[in-house]
């Protein structure tokens, strides 16, 4: 069983494993496989709902998918993520819908996007036992911002981001994702706080790396250019799809051994 201690003495020593998952059968593959962490993503709203980002992804789905996730995974720990605006509008709100996802979907932890607007966010919902997984750099849910573009690419761009996963981790962040940022940049963050650093995007000298599960499998349309495609399922489902539509049209499917006649029942009128 992973737990967010057994990660902190993991890091340093062998790299960490993450990967998104959305449903059960793909938690299930990736957690025997053997992954440290499985992240709900809510890049879920590209991948698996049609959206055209991840803003519209709402703390019901998160949780439904958080629920499925959980339940198909025996070892690994599972991370919830908070999909936009269901943290830091209001203390209240923020923390049910943070609680909802350990209390009633059993994932281990949420990961929020990060700024100077969630580091006592982080603090209160460590203290009431719910662990945060930390997200600077290219955080998605400000796309109406900061586009898709790399972060933390000049002097003052790489000390803010240095100064939040300090502070990050000073208010009891269990581990901190750094997306799409300079590996030096990764590197130095890394160096300064006592917690794990996940990249994505983000070089060599992280603690460990997380990639979207769609991108390493080859279900993506369009993989970034971070990330590499280490099988091609999408090819082999349009083989299987494709057999299936021609044995059906062709007359071949189903076969005999697929039906069964029960006896007597030939002349029904
Ligand atoms: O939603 C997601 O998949 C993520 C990872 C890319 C870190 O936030
Ligand atoms: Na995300």
């Amino acid at each position: 069983m992973v737990t967010v201690r057994a990660l902190r003495s993991k890091a340093g020593n062998e790299p960490i494993t993450m990967l998104t998952a959305y449903d059960a059968s793909t938690a299930h593959i990736v957690d025997d496989v053997g992954i440290d962490i499985i992240l709900v993503g809510d890049s879920m709203g590209n991948t698996e709902l049609g959206y055209e980002s991840t803003l519209p992804v709402t703390v019901e789905e998160m949780q439904s998918r958080t629920g499925a996730v959980a339940r198909a995974t025996d070892d690994a720990l599972v991370v919830a993520d908070m999909p936009f605006l269901s943290f830091g509008v209001d203390e209240a709100s923020s923390i049910e819908h943070c609680g909802r996802m350990l209390k009633e979907a059993n994932a281990d932890a949420v990961k929020l996007e990060s700024g100077p607007h969630t580091v006592e966010l982080t603090e209160q919902l460590v203290q009431l036992g719910i662990p945060v997984m930390a997200h600077l750099g290219l955080t998605p849910q400000r796309v109406k911002q900061l586009g898709y573009s790399r972060q933390g690419t000049d002097r003052d761009a790489a000390r803010e981001i240095l100064e939040l996963a300090e502070a990050h981790a000073d208010a009891g962040a269990f581990s901190l994702v750094l997306e799409h940022v300079p590996a030096n940049v990764a590197k130095q963050v890394t160096e300064a706080i006592d917690i794990p650093t996940i990249g994505i995007g983000a070089g060599p000298d992280c603690d460990g790396q997380v990639l979207v599960v769609d991108d390493v499998i080859g279900m993506s349309d369009r993989v970034p250019p971070f990330a590499t495609q280490f099988g091609d399922v999408k090819s082999e489902m349009e083989k299987a799809v494709g057999a299936y539509k021609e044995a059906v049209e062709d007359g071949e499917f189903p076969a005999k051994e697929h039906s069964h006649v029960e006896d007597d029942l030939d002349e029904l009128y």
